[in-house]
């Protein structure tokens, strides 16, 4: 091993323990942290809840903000942060993310997450132009949204059928009052929302394409095959598109 394969091999990324829910996600940010290695970065993580990808970020030495509109959400953050033993390097802001412009400093962060936030949110659009705002030029967003098709193919093979057409039906890809979503997206959908606040998508995954698919004996009695093959179809056409889950990642132009 050269001098150098040690430098790189001590300053990339470390992947915290993968899941099917994770693992795609880590992937794609892993590469950003190692394009970036020798950085500290600013992350915000808006809706992060109780630190899931806050506290490893923090745990590799970057700085990490976490807005959520949950205080119990956030004492676990802070509890969890403090048991890593990263509790300087991570701060928790209540707050709504429908006001997320008037919670964060604009073009002061490198990272920005929101996983699972814009399809809960009473508007995505002002969100997602505050995600933008808030990235340095050049900064990177991953963005984690609820996928329209696998509601609709779940809803139907549970016997939904009228909550199946009712979710392909709606704009919105919710199905009415009853539904705990606001909306589901599909690649282009959200694409075109991160595209209208001013951000370049530059990948797109699918998330947990399989994994609720299967029997839990299997996803139980299996964690790495899973993990592996989510990963081997998470890009791939047509099972990107099929994913509960879509992740974008996008940048703010240079
Ligand atoms: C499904 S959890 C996702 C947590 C984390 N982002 C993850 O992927 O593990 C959604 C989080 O968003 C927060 N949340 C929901 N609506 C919100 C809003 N309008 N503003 C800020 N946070 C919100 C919830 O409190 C919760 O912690």
């Amino acid at each position: 091993m050269t001098r150098l394969d040690r430098v790189e091999q001590t300053t990339r990324f470390t992947e915290p323990p993968l899941t099917p829910r994770t693992a795609v996600i880590w992937s794609v940010l892993a590469a950003e942290l190692d394009r970036r290695a020798g950085d500290q970065l600013t992350v915000l993580d808006v809706g992060g809840g109780t630190g899931g990808f806050a506290v490893p970020l923090a745990q590799a030495g970057h700085r990490v903000t976490v807005v959520d509109a949950s205080p119990d959400a956030l004492a676990a953050l802070t509890r969890r942060a403090a048991e890593a033993g990263v509790a300087d390097r991570v701060r928790a802001v209540q707050g709504d993310g429908d006001a997320l412009a008037g919670l964060v400093e604009p073009a002061g962060v490198d990272l920005v997450l929101c996983h699972s936030v814009l399809e809960v949110v009473d508007d995505p659009a002002p969100v997602a132009s505050a995600l933008a705002a808030a990235l340095r030029p050049a900064g990177a967003a991953s963005v984690l949204v609820a996928g329209r098709a696998a509601a609709v193919l779940s809803r139907a093979m549970n016997g939904h059928l009228d909550v199946a057409a009712a979710l392909v039906a709606a704009p919105d890809g919710s199905a009415g009052a009853r539904d705990t979503l606001r909306r589901r997206f599909d690649a282009d959908s959200a694409t075109a929302l991160l595209a209208a606040a001013g951000l370049t998508v530059e990948e797109i995954h699918g998330v947990r394409v399989l994994a609720d698919l299967l029997p839990a004996a299997v996803a139980d009695g299996q964690p790495a095959a899973l993990v592996e093959l989510e990963r081997a179809l998470a890009a791939r056409s047509p099972y990107r598109d099929l994913a509960a889950q879509l992740h974008l990642f996008a940048r703010r132009p240079a």
